[in-house]
């Protein structure tokens, strides 16, 4: 049953990105997704080795937060950054730390890292953009 479920999970995987194209601390992937229906986009990168994704979408008000495509850290590599107010985020954990939206948190997206290959798995709200 539970090998079952995991079969299932993994048929609605899609693929985002190889490993390699993560660097720990590095710039991310982002891509396009639709929430509720409406175009928006999403991001993952790796930190502390492990690969994050979240909607690129910050808390304080609904803006891509990205510097440059796909530059979300700061210098140090240890807070995700809003370009526009700079709201600072756990990258672990997407929680605000510091800024306007601070307690507040990013919008979660399930990911995950098998063979090379960083995937993502829609949920109900936040589904595939193709055609792009
Ligand atoms: S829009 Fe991100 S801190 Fe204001």
């Amino acid at each position: 049953m539970a090998r079952d479920a995991r079969m299932s999970d993994q048929a609605s995987a899609i693929p985002l990105c190889a490993s390699a194209d993560l660097a720990d601390g590095g710039r991310a992937h982002v891509f396009d997704l639709l929430e509720y229906g409406q175009p928006a986009r999403g991001f993952v990168l790796r930190h502390g080795g492990k690969v994050v994704g979240y909607l690129n979408q910050c808390a304080h008000v609904p803006a891509e937060m990205d510097w440059k495509e796909g530059q979300f850290l700061d210098d140090s590599g240890q807070w995700i950054l809003c370009s526009i107010h700079g709201a600072a985020y756990e990258p672990a954990s997407g929680y605000c730390v510091g800024g306007p939206c601070r307690g507040k948190r990013l919008k979660a997206l399930r990911v995950d890292e098998h063979d090379g290959q960083v995937s993502w798995y829609p949920s109900v709200t936040l589904t595939p953009a193709f055609g792009d």
